[in-house]
């Protein structure tokens, strides 16, 4: 179409985006540097690298992951870089300063002090942050970089970036909650794990997610905090659950995570388990009645209540229908009652049960739509042009003259007319009128001012494909007659003459 295709999706000017990309280079060439730094010193210490073996992890897992150690020093990262003052460091995380808070005391020390660190990577495999595990006991047990430029914990996965390969290969994608987890996964054979990164899991994860695959496993401890994280990944998928996706939700007895339930059971055990995971249709079902006495109609009534929200952010699919049938047959309802008590965009239960004005069956053809109005509307008639009427009874060869017929029977009838009058006059007819009859007659009834409108735009149809014809027929012919060319230019005229008006017609009533 002739258009510049925007290569960035921000609408920085120029010399701000060149200033952001060359922070964000800055920022990743540190993160890089640290990272090296990092792994270097785990290979020269013996305690950490004790520490790791003491969790069965294999030099070549630690390799993979990236995984380092930050030295037990206030200033470490001034061997790699001389500039400690520099505020780059600041800006990755890495260096903490206090000296905006004039308190006396050191004012700029290393973020991560003796801790075992997992570097984070994005989808390009830069490091972007770390996560910090004390060696023994000590708090906080995780140490994770702030929010960055580069890195926001709400839009990243621990090892989605090691694990691409690995869960095309497996078909499905592990969420757990721990660094650990990922890392002893993969180490006991199950490469295909991730990690949120002690947040929630959010509306970006499960993009990121499905990006890599239509299968996603959430696995969660079997305790209270374990069961809301759950509750909040529901919510994060329910917009982009579809029929062709599988999301599961994976709960592990209460003493156990992922890394200690396969060391203890066994891979095959933990697969069973993971095969067998709640589908998400049957976990927002149980979310849904939890607490509620369905044998009481307040409590069913209560689990209807419940779902409302959560339907709601489903999109709307055969598998949304399958959940509201199934809260029906639990609540003594019927599939219809609950999209509508809860709301639903475009219900697909409702639409059979009840048909609303919208979903009224598509009339065949334009003639038989004016018609059908103008049976249900009487009025309609009086207001039509004498020029229109004449247009309509002269098109009308395929419907025996029943427009003509219509559009006099009204007429005769005067501005008074009911649809039970006029119908009783054209029954007698012929037996098409009687059908017709039947048709406007299950119909439910519609607003005067929404039959107008929709008379006014048939009719336009009408005009607008007459002339459309009355073109081709011009230009069929080569243009060769005197006055074609005339001709066409008005009927062009008119044409955009209609169209105008249908379009300004179109403005709510
Ligand atoms: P857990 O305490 O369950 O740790 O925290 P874990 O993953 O089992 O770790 P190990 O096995 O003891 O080494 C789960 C996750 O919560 C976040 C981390 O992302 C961690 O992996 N977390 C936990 C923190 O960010 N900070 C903490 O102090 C603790
Ligand atoms: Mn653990």
């Amino acid at each position: 179409a002739g258009m510049v295709v925007p290569e960035e999706s921000d609408h920085l000017p120029p010399a701000q985006r060149a200033a952001v990309v060359a922070k964000s280079l800055a920022l990743t060439e540190v993160m890089q540097q640290a990272s090296h730094f990092y792994r270097e010193h785990l290979r020269a210490s013996s305690k950490a690298v004790d520490y790791l073996k003491g969790r069965g992890l294999t030099g070549e897992i630690a390799a993979r992951f990236g995984v380092g150690y930050a030295l037990d020093e206030w200033e470490g990262l001034r061997q790699v870089f001389p500039d400690y003052t520099a505020p780059v460091l600041v800006e990755a995380g890495l260096v903490i300063d206090r000296s905006a808070e004039g308190s006396g005391g050191r004012q700029r020390y290393d973020r991560f002090r003796d801790r075992i660190m997992f570097p984070i990577r994005n989808n390009k495999g830069q490091v972007i942050g770390f996560g910090g595990r004390v060696l023994d006991v000590g708090e906080p047990k995780y140490l994770n970089s702030p929010e960055t430029p580069l890195f926001q914990k709400g839009n990243e996965l621990y090892g989605l970036f090691e694990a691409r390969q690995a869960i095309r290969e497996a078909g499905y994608v592990l969420v757990t909650e721990g660094y650990m987890d990922v890392v002893a996964l993969a180490q006991l054979g199950m490469p295909h794990a991730v990690a949120t990164l002690g947040t929630a899991c959010t509306p970006v994860h499960v993009q990121q997610l499905l990006r890599q695959t239509d299968h996603v496993v959430f696995s969660f401890d079997g305790d209270a905090a374990g069961r809301r994280a759950a509750g909040r990944a529901l919510e994060a998928c329910l917009p982009y659950a579809t029929d062709t996706r599988t999301v599961q939700f994976l709960f592990l007895p209460a003493e156990h995570d992922p890394d200690s339930f396969v060391r203890q059971q066994g891979q095959a055990s933990f697969e069973r388990e993971i095969s067998e995971a709640l589908p998400l249709s049957q976990f927002l079902l149980k979310i849904a009645c939890e607490a509620c006495d369905l044998n009481t109609a307040e409590g069913r009534a209560r689990a209807q209540f419940n779902a409302k929200a959560l339907l709601q952010a489903m999109p709307s699919s055969a598998l949304r229908l399958q959940v509201v049938r199934a809260l029906a047959q639990a609540t003594q309802s019927t599939a219809a009652e609950i999209e509508t008590l809860c709301a639903l965009s475009k219900p697909v239960a409702r639409v059979r049960q009840a048909p609303a004005r919208v979903a009224r069956a598509a009339p065949v053809g334009l003639e038989r739509q004016i018609m059908r109005l103008l049976l249900a509307q009487p009025g309609l008639a009086q207001g039509l042009e004498p020029g229109i009427q004449q247009m309509l009874c002269s098109m009308d060869p395929d419907q025996d003259g029943m427009l003509a017929i219509l559009l006099d029977a009204s007429r005769s009838l005067g501005t008074s007319a009911s649809f039970a009058m006029l119908a009783e006059l054209v029954q007698e007819k012929s037996e098409e009128f009687q059908t017709l009859v039947a048709e406007v007659s299950a119909e439910p009834p519609i607003e005067p001012e929404l039959a107008q409108a929709e008379l006014a735009g048939a009719v336009r149809q009408l005009q607008l494909k007459a002339i459309k014809d009355e073109m081709n027929t011009l230009a069929a012919s080569g243009m060769t007659q005197p006055n074609a060319l005339t001709r066409y230019r008005e009927l062009t005229q008119l044409q955009e003459q209609l169209r105008q008006e249908g379009l300004a017609s179109q403005d709510w009533p």
